[in-house]
């Protein structure tokens, strides 16, 4: 087995995208410090692997967790920022509350652990920071109020902190994809169209990310959109 050689912190490595994101880091010989709120989730013991309990819409208690976990892992030299929730429908259909939610986890979770994280990281000979945004980053849609402007206040936010890291050895990159076949969509009432031109899977993205780690190191890939060939949108019925 290679040497180990970085340490990545993965939030929403539970599932989906964070954690085919996690095993690719894994794959590639890193240490990958798992973030979830349940890590009993978490079944497959790998060498390389651990975890740390953490709710990124619970901000009150966030930026004690986070030092915590500066403090127990200052090895970090990478972040992929992969938690996160989708909900949908019209403004009005939205309590203050899940507003609020949404964009604690969407947004202002990340916004707290990068400033948690960023003195270490900046102190590392290299480090990378990378985001999971969304198509929906990149335009507003129907029933998308409040996801999409997590989404484009994640994007804004990606994009000043690429220019603020601009003078040290911190890069920042965020990867916009379209429709991903993950669990995201079990508690909504669409999903992608079930023929492989119609989905992207948690691999592409994890493929994405290594592109980003893989290229040279003087160089910035601020941001990758992707999206499957067919763009279909599937509501479920009953
Ligand atoms: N699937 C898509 O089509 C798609 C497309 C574009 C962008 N995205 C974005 O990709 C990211 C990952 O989505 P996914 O498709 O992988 O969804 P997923 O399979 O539902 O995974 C979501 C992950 O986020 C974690 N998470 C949720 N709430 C959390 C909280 N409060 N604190 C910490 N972790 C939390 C979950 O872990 P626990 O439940 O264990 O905490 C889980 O590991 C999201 O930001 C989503 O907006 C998804």
């Amino acid at each position: 087995m290679s040497a180990v050689t970085r340490t990545f912190l993965v939030t929403g490595a539970s599932s989906g995208i964070g954690r085919a994101m996690a095993k690719k880091l894994l794959s590639m010989g890193f240490q990958v410090l798992g973030v979830s709120r349940d890590c009993s989730q978490f079944k497959h013991a790998h060498p390389n692997f651990s975890s740390f309990t953490l709710d990124l819409s619970a901000l009150k208690q966030l930026p004690a967790r986070a030092a915590e976990l500066s403090k127990a892992y200052p090895q970090l030299d990478g972040v992929v920022f992969a938690a996160g929730a989708g909900q949908f429908g019209s403004l009005e259909e939205f309590s203050f509350a899940q507003i609020e939610q949404l964009m604690n986890l969407n947004f202002t979770g990340n916004a707290l652990l990068t400033r948690a994280l960023l003195p270490s990281l900046k102190r590392k000979q290299k480090a990378d920071l990378i985001y999971v945004g969304s198509e929906a980053a990149l335009k507003g849609s129907r029933k998308g109020t409040i996801y999409c402007a997590s989404k484009f206040a994640l994007r804004g936010f990606t994009q000043a902190l690429r220019e603020e890291c601009a003078k040290s050895q911190v890069r920042v990159s965020l990867i916009n994809p379209g429709m991903v076949k993950t669990p995201f969509f079990d508690q909504l009432s669409f999903e992608p169209g079930d023929d492989m031109t119609q989905y992207i899977t948690a691999e592409d993205v994890a493929d994405a990310m290594q592109y980003i780690l893989s290229s040279n190191p003087n160089i910035v890939l601020d941001e990758i959109n992707l999206s499957p060939l067919n763009k279909v949108i599937k509501f479920k019925t009953g």
